[in-house]
């Protein structure tokens, strides 16, 4: 028999090695909290000088100092040091926050240096990743002197937890939710709102399979709860929006379809802006819960097909659709009448109009693309970081997106999973809360609607 003395330091070791892989399997939560963040923060305060000049974030600045100067002593030939205290330029480094632990990571904030704004952190982010041998770092908020930097250890996208949808009528959202819809997760871990009060319109642009479909599955899952009217433009002959059809308070699958329910929806605009003006006001927010109008999302899959044209006749069809499109872009917004544009790329090749049409539209979503040029285009010049960023998405990595947060900056983000019969279940349920197409257009003039926003308007 073998005698293993169990005292021995090589058992003991490989005994605390065991103990310290079970613990980051079992429990990897508790394992980052207590035994490597501890060591991260410390290792991250004591390597800042370094890496703070090594990313380009100090700043020279005067300070008395004392030098030491060797002096040849003449008549001895003896080199004595002397010590004078005298003005010389020294490396500052901006001073760094107790670095705080989250689950993906941890976050500090870091106190700016004379002439420093937080843009200057966010272009040395990928150079902050690397020296701090982690996945990403990310400005994730500044105050006047301060920016809050967030590093990333792992990629909390790997595994989103699929959307679920609210299953009671009664519940789902909140009056602070209204058109500020959850539809997945950002990077930093924080919930991905799509702030449609903040940011109005949005365009969705990814290769067929990058997610396209399924944020609108996610949109539609969060938003039926919630007292919003839904309208849908599907020219791929419905297929992909009809079956959301008891939640949607119009559906228009053809061409001219299209046209009328957008001069519709311009009518609907006009008489928005008539009550606003009746009553004073810049748009329908400031307007008494009881009168405002019910917002509208248009969502619209595949934007190419609505750009389409194979005759002349059609041309002007187009036409007229681009710049009913242009207008909802430039005056929804006041008027509660909020656009959702998805299409494999949005740009002046698809159609006279498109590039104007595009620069009314804050929010952008780009999920996977085939080409950089798609993502120029959809993110702008965003950051040179958002292209690289949005041309590294992995194809098996469905549904990430690299998408404009309410601050303005990019990040990365996932939709959380929703198959269509989520979403077609989400709409059965909330079948009753659609106003029908003669509410909307009739609750922009001015009658009462009840507080509860879905109004049974009298005919
Ligand atoms: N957020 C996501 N999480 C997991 N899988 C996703 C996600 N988004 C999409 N997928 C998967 O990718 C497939 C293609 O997505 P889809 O939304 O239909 O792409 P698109 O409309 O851009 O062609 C879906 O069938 C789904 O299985
Ligand atoms: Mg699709």
């Amino acid at each position: 028999m073998i005698d293993i003395d169990i005292h021995h330091p090589v058992i003991k070791a490989l005994a605390a090695l065991l103990l310290l892989i079970l613990w980051r399997r079992w429990a990897p939560v508790s394992y980052w909290y207590l035994f490597v963040f501890p060591r991260k923060a410390v290792w991250l305060r004591w390597s800042w000088r370094h890496v703070a000049s090594g990313c380009g974030l100090t700043k020279k600045r005067q300070r008395w100092w004392f030098t030491t100067i060797p002096g040849l002593v003449a008549s001895t030939g003896v080199v004595r040091v002397k010590r004078r205290f005298q003005r010389v330029a020294v490396d500052t480094k901006p001073w760094m926050g107790l670095p705080w632990p989250t689950r993906n990571g941890f976050r500090i904030t870091f106190h700016l240096l004379d002439g420093q704004v937080p843009d200057d952190y966010a272009k040395v982010c990928e150079r902050l990743a690397h020296a701090w041998r982690i996945e990403a770092v990310r400005v994730v908020g500044s105050r006047p002197g301060r920016v809050t930097l967030q590093g990333i250890t792992q990629d909390p996208l790997t595994h989103v937890a699929p959307a679920e949808p609210p299953t009671e009528p009664s519940t789902g959202w909140s009056a602070d939710d209204l058109l500020r819809p959850i539809v997945g997760v950002l990077e930093t871990g924080a919930a991905w709102r799509m702030d449609f009060r903040l940011i109005p319109h949005w365009i969705n642009v990814g290769a067929t399979q990058s997610g396209k479909s399924n944020l609108l599955n996610a949109l539609i899952v969060s938003l039926s709860p919630q007292p919003v009217a839904m309208v849908g433009f599907d020219l791929k002959g419905g297929v992909e929006l009809s079956v959301y059809g008891p939640r949607l308070s119009a559906l228009a699958t053809t061409r001219e379809q299209c046209l009328d329910l957008l001069t519709d929806l311009i009518t609907v605009m006009g008489s928005r802006m008539l009550a606003c003006r009746r009553h004073g006001v810049r748009d329908i927010w400031q307007l008494p819960d009881t009168l405002r109008p019910i917002p509208v999302v248009i969502l619209i899959d595949e934007l190419a097909e609505l750009f389409l044209t194979a005759d002349k006749t059609e041309k002007d069809q187009v036409t007229r659709t681009a710049t009913a499109l242009l207008r909802i872009a430039q005056l929804g917004r006041a008027f509660g009448i909020h656009l959702l544009l998805s299409g494999q790329r949005i740009g002046s090749d698809l159609g006279p109009g498109v590039t104007a049409l595009r620069a009314q539209i804050g929010g952008r979503v780009c999920h996977r693309v085939n080409d950089p040029e798609t993502a120029v285009m959809t993110l702008g010049d965003l950051d040179p970081d958002a292209l690289v960023a949005a041309r590294s998405i992995a194809p098996e990595m469905p549904g990430v997106a690299v998408i404009t947060g309410a601050d303005g900056r990019w990040y990365r983000a996932r939709s959380g999973y929703v198959s269509t019969e989520a979403a077609e279940r989400a709409a059965h349920t909330f079948a009753d809360l659609t106003p029908s197409w003669a509410q909307v257009a009739a609750s922009g003039l001015g009658h009462e609607l009840p507080a509860n926003g879905n109004p049974e308007l009298a005919a």
